[in-house]
């Protein structure tokens, strides 16, 4: 039997179209050795559609979300849109209005080649950060006062709920039940923030229901440091929304760079985006020169999501295999073309036998 899946597309801006563009060959290489299909509808948000239309996303179209079973998002992001506007808008209201609670951003280093670390290898750097996803920092109440004088304030508020820090951190003891490690690491600023006592104390209280799990405890700026230092001690990590934000830039660099760090925001059982963590580098727009495998990464992760396993592991093996063989040289944009990277890794896939003849 073959499963069709609904699959809405947002390639949006600068880069991001390109790199949907190789996501969606390697997807086709997949449909055709594992044998289910996808109905794909694209939608045209972003700059573009704002500077004409002065729309950014409209509530209907989020709604009409909710029966797909996943979407697939390139970049958002225009130097000739105000700052934050369609970030805020689409990506963030996205994750908001889908309640997207968990960014799950998988750090895996697949040759030692890409890493900036001496001295570390796959071994050392392999680590699933669940990033909360849906308030913190990133709750949307801010304001401010007197802009522009010399008296100004301005203020961002801060929002952890008992339900959001608990389903985030039991999602994340679910994953390490998974994992040969079976560790959690909570990441927080509990020691100047007293608010976030609230996931000391939730983590706890969670942690205890999983005996086989074990716990660790760093602080964010300490945990930057041991990234660094000695990556091979994070396994499952949780985090509020703004310190996952952060961390994961830093983890993209640890595992190759932004050319290979993809994301899923996920809401277990309901519809969930999928992107790469990386921008819309303007700069690279439609030189064929911007690094799709972030975006092959996040199909792979949207196609274990919705149950294609076996074709998810495959995308894996075929870019890890391609990097082992030395023929992926670089991560970095403009040493292979985008197009050139998304055929070899869809031909590497296509190579695979199929399971039903
Ligand atoms: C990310 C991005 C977004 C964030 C921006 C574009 C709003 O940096 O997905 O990491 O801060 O979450
Ligand atoms: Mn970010």
């Amino acid at each position: 039997m073959t499963s069709a899946y609904d699959i809405a597309l947002i390639p949006g801006d600068g880069i991001g179209p390109e790199v949907v563009r190789e996501g969606l060959k390697v997807l086709d290489a997949c449909e055709s050795v594992f044998g289910f299909s996808t109905k794909r509808e694209e939608l045209p948000y972003g700059a573009e559609h704002y500077l004409k239309t002065g729309e950014t996303m409209p509530d209907e179209e989020f709604d009409r979300l909710r029966d797909r079973n996943a979407v697939l998002l390139g970049a958002i992001g225009d130097p000739r849109v105000e700052v934050g506007l369609l970030e805020f808008a689409i990506i963030a209201g996205l994750r908001f209005k889908l309640d997207l609670y968990v960014n799950l951003r998988p750090i895996k280093l697949y040759d030692a080649r890409f890493c900036p670390l001496k001295d570390k290898g796959p071994a050392d750097v392999d680590m699933l950060i669940c990033r909360e996803n849906t308030e913190g920092a990133y709750s949307g109440i801010h304001g401010a006062v007197r802009r522009g004088t010399p008296f100004e304030v301005a203020t961002q508020t801060m929002v952890f709920t008992r339900r959001g820090v608990e389903r985030i951190i039991r999602y994340a003891f679910e994953r390490a039940m998974n994992r040969p490690r079976k560790k959690v690491t909570l990441i927080d600023k509990a020691n100047a923030l007293r608010s976030q006592d609230i996931w000391t104390r939730t983590f706890a209280e969670v942690g205890a229901e999983y005996p086989d799990i074990k716990t660790d405890h760093a602080y964010i700026d300490a945990a930057c440091m041991w990234m660094i230092k000695n990556p091979e001690w994070f396994d499952v990590a949780v985090t509020p929304n703004l310190f996952g934000d952060i961390i994961t830039d830093l983890g993209a660099m640890v595992q190759g760079g932004m050319g290979i760090a993809a994301s899923g925001n996920l809401h277990p059982g309901q519809t969930s985006m999928f992107e790469p963590i990386h921008g819309s580098a303007p700069k690279y727009k439609d030189q064929n020169k911007a690094n799709p495998i972030a975006t092959i990464m996040a199909v792979s992760m949207m196609l274990e999501y919705v149950g294609e396993v076996e074709a998810s592991q495959t995308i894996e093996a075929a870019v890890s295999g391609l990097m082992a063989e030395g023929r992926i040289k670089s991560l970095g944009a403009g040493v292979h073309g985008t197009e050139e990277l998304g055929t070899m890794i869809a031909d590497r896939v296509r190579s695979q036998t199929p399971l039903t003849a």
